[in-house]
């Protein structure tokens, strides 16, 4: 993991001043400074990226596979998607056209994807749908605090479904109340089957750190709304004491409240997992865009059995990959932190 004294990057401090006349290579790698604002799971940051003479090739990292929580690597791919994607916003808002050639042969020291990258091309070549998401990057947080009761608008959520068109993943939307208050119940199983393994604990306890400041990736006990002394002790809480039943009642009422939920699903493949990470953050860039906050519930997912029963309430063909749940807040998300570019990009 990274050490404390790493200069961690936050997203309030990447500066959009583009390197008009700077080399190719200082310009990609200025696009890479907005591809890791992505969500990672656990904030684990699972991305490398290898800067060419024509654009980049995207690497994952497994040593920041978590391997109790995440044993096939499934959240893992789905974070270098949703790299990927802010790669791509970020490419098509600084005016570069953006080729993706993807190797799904799941030979781990591979590229995962390989993206040619063309500065100054004509604009009917810029993906014109992508680059107004831009301003997003820097204002999408994950968002833990309870929503508002609000409602949101049936178009938005439609939007939402409408993304994965073409993919082969697909969004379901529910904002009704006796099917979300089923999925509030396998949420609840999901954290007390989890966090009564010993072992599952010590594996995000890992990534759990007790001060804001003190890390450059994994997540400050804060953004779980822990303070103070509260969140001193939280990582020892977390590795030590089963919490299952306090997290389970805790999850299961902000699903019961909230306005929306959004499960994406696809087949399990590495192609499918990349492209899920893709889809979930330009759902997620949308929804800022909207005034949308979000969280995820993944631990039914994260529950073979669990998941078939999501599967069964969700009444779709596939099983599900991601459960997230949306509304309005007043509340401000904490910012995560982010390791410094230099410890992720290497040049040809
Ligand atoms: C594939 C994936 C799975 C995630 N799963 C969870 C989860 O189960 N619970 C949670 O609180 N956050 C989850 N997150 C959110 C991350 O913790 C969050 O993205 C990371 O800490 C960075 O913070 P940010 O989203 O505010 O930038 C997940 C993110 C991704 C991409």
């Amino acid at each position: 993991m990274t050490s404390p004294d790493a200069m961690t990057l936050s997203p309030a401090s990447v500066s959009d001043d583009f390197p008009a006349d700077g080399r190719f290579e200082q310009q990609v790698t200025f696009l890479l400074r907005f591809a890791i604002l992505a969500p990672s799971t656990y904030n684990t940051q699972p991305w490398r990226f290898r800067v060419s003479c024509d654009g980049v090739e995207i690497f994952a990292d497994y040593t920041r596979r978590m391997p109790v929580a995440d044993p096939g690597g499934r959240e893992l791919l789905m974070s270098i998607g949703a790299a990927v994607m802010n790669l791509r916003v970020a490419a098509a808002h600084f005016g570069f056209g953006c080729d993706i050639a993807y190797n799904h042969s799941g030979a781990s020291e591979a590229a995962l994807a390989n993206v040619r990258l063309t500065p100054a091309v004509a604009q009917h070549q810029v993906d014109r749908a992508l680059a107004p998401l831009f301003p997003f990057i820097m204002r999408r947080h994950t968002n833990r605090h309870a929503f508002l009761l609000s409602r949101i608008p049936v178009s938005v959520l439609e939007r939402a479904s409408a993304l994965a068109d073409g993919t082969e993943a697909r969004a379901m939307t529910s904002t009704d109340g006796e099917r979300n208050a089923r999925i509030a119940d396998l949420v609840a199983r999901g954290d007390r089957t989890l966090m009564a393994d010993a072992a599952y604990r010590r594996n995000i306890s890992a990534w759990v750190h007790a001060h804001a400041a003190s890390h450059a990736d994994g997540l400050p006990a804060q953004a779980f709304g822990f303070d103070g002394r509260l969140a001193a002790i939280a990582p020892w809480a977390t590795r030590v004491l089963d919490l299952g039943k306090i997290r389970a009642a805790h999850d299961k009422n902000l699903c019961l409240e909230a306005p929306g939920l959004i499960a994406l699903c696809a087949n399990d493949s590495t192609g499918n997992f990349l492209a899920v990470g893709e889809l979930l953050e330009c759902i997620l860039l949308h929804l800022t865009c909207d005034g949308l906050h979000h969280s995820y519930f993944n631990m039914p997912v994260q529950v073979p059995e669990l998941r078939t029963e999501l599967q069964g309430v969700l009444d779709v063909s596939v099983p599900p990959q991601l459960l997230l749940r949306v509304g309005y807040s007043l509340s401000e998300p904490i910012r995560t932190p982010r390791r410094p570019i230099e410890e992720v990009v290497q040049y040809l």
